[in-house]
């Protein structure tokens, strides 16, 4: 599947501009820690971008929520295991493994946090933010609550510390500010 090919998809099951956005900035995340990792970007930004596809349609029932994306994924005969295995990993319905899984696992709550962070700058602009000020409001915990600490912290599964998975998520983003209206 082709970028172009996943952002029609994505048009045509998400009708939420946040989720839109969450989608492309979770792409952007993705891509970029592939980048550092010197793994396939375009497989992991795939991920990112259709990790949420089925949200609209299964938020009700979240014990379908990936499982649906699988369906409808498979459907257009798109069937790359890692990619499928990612989309599962993000939303508890497969315990992360290898390194996709467990990045978009962490990435998933991180940027959120990032975007409430942004607003509650008096910027309101992503590149006005530092990592030390998305770390400081990572500690405060009842800040943007739902925004799950625990698991934004898997990134050490990665390898990296909190401070350096927040650099790269953040300057994903970042490139992508006008995309994301922030
Ligand atoms: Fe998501």
């Amino acid at each position: 599947m082709e970028r172009e090919e996943a952002l029609k998809l994505v048009s045509e099951y998400i009708k939420n501009e946040n989720l839109k956005k969450h989608s492309l900035a979770v792409e952007a995340c993705m891509r970029k820690l592939a980048r550092y990792f010197n793994e396939n970007e375009e497989k992991w930004g795939l991920c990112g971008l259709l990790h949420d596809l089925d949200y609209e349609e299964t938020n009700k029932n979240p014990e379908k929520h990936g499982i649906r994306t699988i369906e409808i994924l498979k459907e257009k005969n798109f069937n790359d295991p890692e990619i499928l295995n990612g989309i599962l990993a993000h939303c508890e319905k497969k315990q992360p493994e290898n390194n996709l899984e467990k990045a978009i696992y962490a990435i998933d709550p991180l940027t959120g946090l990032i975007v409430a962070a942004c607003l509650m700058h008096p910027d309101r602009k992503l590149k006005s933010l530092d990592v030390n000020f998305v770390l400081r409001r990572f500690k405060e915990k009842k800040f943007a609550s739902g925004a799950n600490r625990e698991q934004i912290k898997k990134c050490e599964e990665l390898g990296l510390s909190l401070e350096k998975f927040i650099e790269i998520c953040l300057l994903a983003m970042q490139e992508i500010d006008n995309q994301l209206g922030l």
